[in-house]
């Protein structure tokens, strides 16, 4: 069949119905360059493997995103993975979405915690709870993936407690977190191969430096998510020091690895929300310049895969923690206040103040609180017994009536009876 049609073709041309060769090439050559484009954007694939049955994890931004992706290849591997969300438990959302996850994956051992990142309470209330608990519990990987982006042009906004919320969720947060945590994460056996994952963004190159604080009028959401970024960096890397340092009872190294990684510009409802400035207008314009987002930016998946990989890879615990992956590979800093420990030092110090500061002073505000509320549940039930014994007055003084108002009454009649009685009765003459 294809031999008389070459044949055809060659001696008599090509048919009518068949399309430009060079047109054909070009189209061909277009699409080949943009398969090479999408598969080179979408950046490398994690191959690691590690079997991850019977192994805890935390994770925070576990139901949206990269973090999403992560928590679901996690419990495909077998892990006990422990989403830390600031929605409560009950919430129908999050009901559904870890019923999905366990049906998904077949493993039913995904649960969710309340704790809003937003307030240092909330976490010292779950890092407490996870600590408070002999023998230490075992917990294998903490994987920080929460963080906000305000959209451009957005005002500055604080937590109900009074930090800057970029600051609070993208850093703050995760070093108090990590600072409670501490005492669990030092306590696993020396065997163990402890992981703590915190995602970064290339913003971080680009942050002012870090003892340059950023007044009111200068603040952008930009600069605020590459400074908080840029702390993370230098916190990690002083964190992984901070363990390094410890000495162990029984005398074994620390097992426990920090990394850094950098997911590279993925397609989230994160930054699906900064690139739209968080308006219908935004929205619209994505969805019509879509095509150009799907092939510059990756996918959750793909912008998962260097996550997973310095979860997975085994060579990583021989070279030890406070690197940084990006595209399935460690790769440098490429700021050098990132190691500079005076900076951290620095870092760790102001951080640790501004934390007791503030839960001081909403330490004192919930005591103020529950005394007004005392106060207020007490006046209540004062009022209420007033309420009740003047009631009960007001029924004594009823009855009282009655009873005087039925007494004068059988008296009229008494005595209309008795002026009767003796009217008829016969005078004595
Ligand atoms: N996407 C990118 O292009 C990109 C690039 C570089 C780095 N990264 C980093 O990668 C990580 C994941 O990014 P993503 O784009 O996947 O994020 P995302 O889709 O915006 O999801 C953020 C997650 O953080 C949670 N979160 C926000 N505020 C919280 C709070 N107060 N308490 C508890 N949880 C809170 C959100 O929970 P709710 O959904 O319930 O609000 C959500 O699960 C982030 O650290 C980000 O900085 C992302």
């Amino acid at each position: 069949m294809p031999l008389p049609f070459i044949a055809a073709a060659f001696l008599e041309g090509l048919p009518a119905w068949v399309p430009d060769p060079w047109l054909m090439l070009k189209a061909g050559s277009s699409l080949g360059a943009l398969a090479v484009a999408k598969r080179y954007m979408s950046g490398a694939m994690c191959i690691a493997e590690r079997d991850m049955h019977g192994r805890v994890v935390l994770i925070t931004g576990g139901t949206s995103g990269i973090g999403a992706v992560t928590a679901f290849e996690l419990a495909q591997r077998g892990a006990q993975v422990v989403l830390l969300t600031h929605l409560p438990p009950s919430d129908p959302f999050l009901v559904e979405f870890v019923d999905d996850m366990r049906e998904r994956t077949g493993n039913d051992l995904v649960y969710a915690e309340q704790v809003d990142l937003s307030s240092l309470h909330s976490v010292r209330q779950f890092a407490t709870r996870w600590i408070d608990n002999a023998p230490p519990r075992r917990l294998d990987m903490v994987v920080l993936c929460a963080a906000t982006l305000t959209p451009p042009g957005s005002k500055r906004t604080e937590t109900p407690e009074g930090v800057e919320t970029t600051w609070m969720v993208n850093y703050l947060a995760n070093f108090h977190l990590l600072g409670i945590l501490s005492p669990a994460i030092r306590a696993q056996p020396f065997d163990r191969d402890v992981r703590i994952i915190l995602p970064t963004c290339s913003a971080y190159i680009s942050s002012p430096p870090l003892d340059l604080v950023i007044q009111d009028k200068d603040w952008t959401p930009g600069k605020a998510y590459a400074r908080s970024k840029l702390a993370l960096m230098v916190f990690a890397k002083a964190y992984q020091k901070h363990l390094d340092a410890y000495k162990r009872p029984d005398e074994l190294p620390m097992n426990a690895r920090v990394f850094l990684v950098d997911p590279g510009f993925t397609r989230t409802p994160g930054s699906r929300r900064w690139l739209t400035r968080g308006s219908l207008w935004g929205l619209i314009l994505y969805m019509v310049f879509y095509a150009f987002s799907w092939l510059l930016m990756k996918s959750a998946e793909m912008g998962a895969q260097s996550l997973l990989w310095a979860m997975l890879e085994e060579s990583l615990i021989r070279d030890g923690g406070g690197k940084l992956v990006k595209e399935c590979m460690v790769v440098d800093c490429a700021r050098r206040d990132v190691d500079d420990e005076a900076v951290a030092k620095k870092l760790w110090e102001a951080s640790d103040k501004l934390i007791e500061r503030v839960e001081k002073e909403e330490a004192l505000k919930r005591a103020k609180g529950k005394k007004e509320q005392e106060k207020r549940e007490e006046d209540a039930k004062n009022a209420e017994q007033v309420e009740e014994l003047e009631s009960l007055l007001n029924t004594i003084k009823n009855g009282q009536q009655a009873k005087e108002s039925q007494k004068s009454k059988s008296n009229t009649a008494g005595g209309g009876k008795k002026q009767k009685s003796s009217s008829s009765k016969p005078t004595a003459q």
